[in-house]
């Protein structure tokens, strides 16, 4: 199995990323092979709605920091997400790559990459509350659907604000663990 991960944070010792890290590297003991980006340190921009990957193109015409992560996506078998919650949502650079996965459908909106590709989400918040903010992943999760992608489910830590908080919550990491065991099975 090949993951790309794309993590959406900008800081260091992200709560977000560390459960992506945990999740990906309990994988690679059991064989799956990685491309980790953190696409904070990418030079990229949004989708500029330029329609050309429905009129002349298949792929994003745009080239940049994002064009190596979407050809990668291309070939992968698990598309993690991984992000901090912003104002009730995902951060502005998990959004604008987001967008830019456009292309990864025609005109009308069916399917253009390989069938059998998976996504899981990762979002962290400083709300300890589960139901605030749930809509995120729900949101987000039937876009791929669309996109053609089989939703693998959502890795949420609720109540983590500092950074590397949540490594000390092992309940969380558990879950990653189980998510691994899931998807890998
Ligand atoms: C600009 C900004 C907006 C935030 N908005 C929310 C929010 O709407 N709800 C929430 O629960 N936490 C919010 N937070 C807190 C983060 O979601 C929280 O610290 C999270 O654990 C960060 O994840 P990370 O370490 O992966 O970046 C916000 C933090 C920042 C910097």
């Amino acid at each position: 199995m090949k993951i790309v991960c794309v993590n959406g944070s900008p800081r260091k010792n992200s709560n977000s990323a560390g459960i992506a890290q945990h999740f990906c590297e309990t994988a690679q003991k059991k064989g799956a092979e990685l491309k980790t980006y953190f696409i904070n340190k990418l030079d990229y921009k949004g989708c500029q709605g330029c329609n050309a990957c429905k009129e002349k193109s298949e792929k994003c015409v745009l080239q940049d920091g994002l064009t190596e992560v979407l050809e990668e996506i291309r070939s992968c078998d698990l598309l993690l997400m991984a992000s901090p919650v912003y104002y009730g949502d995902v951060s502005s650079q998990m959004k604008a790559f987001i967008d830019r996965n456009y292309s990864f459908v025609d005109k009308d909106f069916t399917p253009r990459l390989a069938s059998g590709k998976k996504t899981l989400f990762v979002l962290s918040q400083a709300n300890p509350d589960e139901k605030a903010f749930a809509d995120i992943y729900s949101r987000y999760s039937s876009f791929y659907k669309m996109m053609g992608f089989t939703d693998c489910g959502v890795i949420r830590a609720c109540g983590v604000r500092g950074p590397g908080e949540v490594a000390d919550r092992e309940d969380i990491m558990k879950l990653a663990e189980e998510k691994v065991l899931q998807i890998l099975a």
